[in-house]
C-alpha cells in the first residue's frame, strides 16, 4: 500500500510552498491537483503522472468521487501520491473529507499544510489582517450560497476584518447582507484577484459600492472588508496606480 500526502500548494507563487511540500512534490509519482494550483507549482512535479482533479460548477460531487477513487487506486498500487490543493488543504479544500475517505479504506495519509490564500494574498497586497489599534479580530468565511442558508450575518458585522473566499459571484448579496446586519456601508473593501501571481489585480472600493453592483471583479479573488484596507495606501503605495474603482 502506498501513501497519500494531502499537500497545500500555497497561493500560487512557488516560492510560497513549504520546504516539506517541495520535497514531497519532487518525489511524488502521482499528483492529483486542483484548478487553482499554479502552473509554476505543477512544473515542480513535471516528472510525475499529473491528474487534473479540478471541479467544475455543478459537477463537484461526481468529480469528488473520481478523485477519491483515483487516490485510492494509485495508493493501493503502492505509489507515492500527492493530493495537491491550493492554499491550505484544510481551509475550504474538502481536505478533511478526502482524509476520512482514505482512512476508511486503510490508506496512510500525511498532511502537509500550505499557506492559505486567505492570509497570504491580502498581506502581500499591503493589507494586514490585524493591526494594533485598528483591527484585533478577523474571520475567514465562504461566500457561496450553501453557506448563506445558515448564516446569521450579524455575527460578522462585529468582526474587524472579514476575508471572504469564493465570494466574487455573490458579492452584491454579501455586501447588502452585511450592511443590513449593521456593518457601516462606508467600510473599505478590497478584492485581490489572482494574488501572488503576475496576473494579480487589486480593486479597492466600499461596501456600499459593492452592494450597488459597482465593483468589477473576476474570480479567483479574495474579498476583504475592514479598516485595514486603508493601510494599503501606506504599505503598498507602488501597487496602487489604476487599481481603484472609486
Ligand atoms: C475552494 S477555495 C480554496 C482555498 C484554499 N484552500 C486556501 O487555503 O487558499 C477557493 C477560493 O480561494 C481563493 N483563492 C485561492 N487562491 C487565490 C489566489 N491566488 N488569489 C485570490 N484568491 C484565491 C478564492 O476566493 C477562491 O475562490
Amino acid at each position: 500500500m502506498g501513501k497519500v500526502f494531502l499537500v497545500g500548494a500555497g497561493p500560487g507563487d512557488p516560492e510560497l510552498l513549504t520546504v516539506r511540500a517541495l520535497r514531497i512534490l519532487k518525489s511524488a509519482e502521482v499528483v492529483v491537483y486542483d484548478r487553482l494550483v499554479s502552473d509554476e507549482v505543477l512544473r515542480i512535479a513535471a516528472h510525475a503522472l499529473l491528474i487534473d482533479g479540478g471541479k467544475r460548477q455543478g459537477e463537484q460531487d461526481r468529480i469528488q468521487d473520481y478523485i477519491n477513487q483515483t487516490l485510492l487506486c494509485h495508493a493501493r498500487a503502492g505509489r507515492t501520491v500527492v493530493r495537491l490543493k491550493a492554499g491550505d488543504p484544510m481551509v475550504f479544500g474538502r481536505g478533511a473529507e478526502e482524509w476520512e475517505y482514505l482512512l476508511a479504506h486503510d490508506v496512510e495519509v500525511e498532511i502537509v499544510p500550505g499557506i492559505s490564500s486567505a492570509l497570504a494574498v491580502p498581506s502581500l497586497a499591503g493589507i494586514p489582517l490585524t493591526c494594533r489599534g485598528i483591527a484585533a479580530s478577523f474571520a475567514v468565511i465562504a461566500g457561496h450560497r450553501e453557506h448563506f442558508i445558515r448564516t446569521d450575518w450579524s455575527q460578522y458585522a462585529r468582526i474587524d476584518t472579514l476575508i471572504i473566499l469564493m465570494g466574487v459571484e455573490n458579492r452584491e448579496y454579501i455586501a447588502e447582507s452585511l450592511i443590513r446586519a449593521g456593518r457601516p456601508s462606508s467600510h473599505p473593501v478590497a478584492f485581490v484577484e489572482n494574488g501572488t501571481t503576475d496576473r494579480e489585480r487589486v480593486v479597492e472600493t466600499t461596501l456600499s459600492e459593492v452592494a450597488s453592483g459597482m465593483a468589477e471583479v473576476q474570480a479567483p479573488a479574495i474579498f476583504v472588508i475592514g479598516e485595514v484596507v486603508r493601510l494599503r495606501s501606506r504599505l503598498a503605495p507602488a501597487q496602487l496606480a489604476g487599481a481603484r474603482v472609486s
